[in-house]
């Protein structure tokens, strides 16, 4: 199947210097929902992957394919078509036309629909199949609206078949009442739509060449048009405006959050999580409110998720607490190890089992082994951390000399006094002990105590104290004396 999304509109009531098809809904651009969704309609051995009818912005949504296609090759099958001039939906398609495989059917998709389904999608494909001895049909998706204001109209015949799509701008006050709408989204025999499309006129109140002109064009032809209807309304709904994409952003997190719930996660409220990715969890999770999930995290079971944690590309381990505000980004730790509150564990943690990260510790690119601690204000950076080491607060690995990192290693059961600065490069070997405060400047040895600490020395001393000068009154009497 051929598969044409529509996205060369500029979007004016974004606001934004964005093509509104770069507005981004769970953190991903709207397109890119589109063309999740046509890549997963079309298999695999489809010769023509879908193709982007571009216009406003089309730099950026170029520039955005072949990014995206750099992380995720199936995006590398997507081609691009420029419509230089928006002379309307007709016109638009009109533009992939050299692209199409006539003898496939054509899906036409709006670059501005995100929330379309795959599984509408394939029904409506069904619909269109030419049933035995008869030519394929024209499949079109509407909806039943309350208040259809703005959309096209379906216009149905005496028999109910549909005879005529009436954009709003040249409806008759009776056709106006007419609440079945046009979602845009339809399937269409390609060989009959290159002929539709050639001779469409732009002979209408906006001036345009519009798509749904094929309607009557394939009335005449003897074309059956079928109809059909998705799932959800949110599956329809278009993104015009900031107020709307922030509607459709809520009505995706929480499906999304159901689907969680379905699979046996407990969310403290559905309405306060966002998930911008994908999300993986075990049976028996819990995640409190206010958590942003970013690209692919797993939470295995009986993970716990305190509120306003934020968690990027990260798997956490079965039976982890994370504490409030802690903010992991790609990150890996082990079963049962309890983070925060306030950790930040940045790319390349790499935490064993039962691995303690408190309140105001920073790590980054180390590694650390089982049942090890770190509990408060440290900074632990480039570092191979042993098993059952107890890193002191305010501990800092000093790994940056001003151009390069440079790697600390501490070995098994050491204990690391507070406010222990280790420049690194350095070694601590096993059963070491640094006394508190020390400058580490050179590998300590194992199962020594090391410590770099000026002597302490007690001195006879007295404080300065701040002399008193004596206050002028505020009398009026005292004011007036003069010497
Ligand atoms: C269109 C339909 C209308 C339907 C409505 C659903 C036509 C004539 N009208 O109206 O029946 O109810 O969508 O939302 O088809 N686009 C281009 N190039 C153009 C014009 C549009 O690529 O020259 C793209 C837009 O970027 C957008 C889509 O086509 O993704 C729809 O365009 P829009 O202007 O929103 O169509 P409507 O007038 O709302
Ligand atoms: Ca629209």
């Amino acid at each position: 199947m051929n598969i044409v999304i529509l996205a060369a509109g500029q979007g004016k009531r974004m606001k934004s210097v964005l093509p509104k098809v770069l507005q981004t809904l769970a953190g991903k651009p709207l397109l890119q929902h589109v063309l999740n969704t046509a890549l997963g309609l079309q298999g695999k051995n489809t010769k023509t992957g879908p193709i982007v009818v571009v216009g406003h912005g089309a730099k950026d949504v170029k520039q955005f394919l072949q990014i995206t296609s750099e992380h995720d090759p199936r995006f590398s099958k997507v081609s691009t078509v420029l419509q230089a001039e928006q002379k309307g939906t007709g016109h638009a398609l009109l533009q992939a036309l050299p692209q199409l495989d006539l003898k496939e059917p054509t899906l036409v998709l709006y670059g501005d629909v995100p929330l379309i389904s795959k599984k509408t999608l394939s029904a409506l494909a069904r619909l269109s199949d030419g049933v035995r001895g008869q030519d394929s049909a024209l499949a079109l998706l509407t909806q039943h609206l309350t208040n259809p204001t703005g959309y096209g109209r379906i216009v149905r015949d005496t028999d109910d078949s549909v005879k005529a799509i009436i954009e709003e701008k040249d409806a008759t006050p009776e056709q106006k009442r007419i609440q079945e709408i046009n979602t845009g989204i339809m399937v269409l025999p390609t060989n009959s739509l290159k002929k539709w499309l050639k001779a469409l006129s732009a002979s209408n109140a906006q001036g345009e060449y519009y798509l749904t002109d094929v309607i009557v064009m394939a009335v005449k032809d003897g074309v059956p048009i079928r109809t059909a209807q998705a799932d959800a309304e949110y599956e329809i709904v278009g993104v015009n405006s900031r107020d709307q994409l922030a509607t459709l952003e809520r009505v995706h997190q929480l499906n999304q959050a159901n689907i969680l719930m379905d699979a046996g996660v407990s969310l403290a409220d559905p309405a306060r999580i966002d998930i911008r990715g994908t999300l993986e969890c075990g049976t028996d999770v819990f995640i409190d409110v206010g958590c942003v999930f970013e690209g692919y995290v797993t939470l295995a079971a009986g993970t716990k998720v305190g509120p306003y944690c934020i968690i990027r590309n990260s798997v956490i381990g079965k039976g982890v607490t994370i504490h409030p505000y802690s903010h992991l980004d790609d990150a890996k730790v082990g079963a049962n190890s309890l983070i925060g509150p306030y950790a930040r564990l940045r790319p390349g943690t790499d935490l064993a089992n039962d691995v303690h990260i408190g309140n105001f510790v920073e790590v980054k690119n180390s590694k650390i082994a089982a049942n090890s601690k770190a509990n408060h204000l440290a900074y632990v950076g480039d570092s191979i951390v042993g098993t059952r080491v107890n890193i002191g607060a305010g501990t800092i690995t000093c790994n940056y000399d001003g151009v390069n990192k440079h790697q600390t290693i501490i070995e098994d059961d050491v204990f690391i006094g507070s406010d222990t600065q280790l420049v690194a490069p350095v070694r601590v070997g096993r059963g070491a002990t640094l006394g508190a405060g020390t400058t580490l400047t050179k590998d300590a040895p194992p199962n020594q105590l090391t410590v770099s600490r000026a002597k302490q020395v007690s001195l006879q001393w007295q404080r300065p104290v701040k002399k008193v000068v004596p206050k002028k009154t505020a009398s009026k009497k005292s004011v007036k004396v003069k010497k």
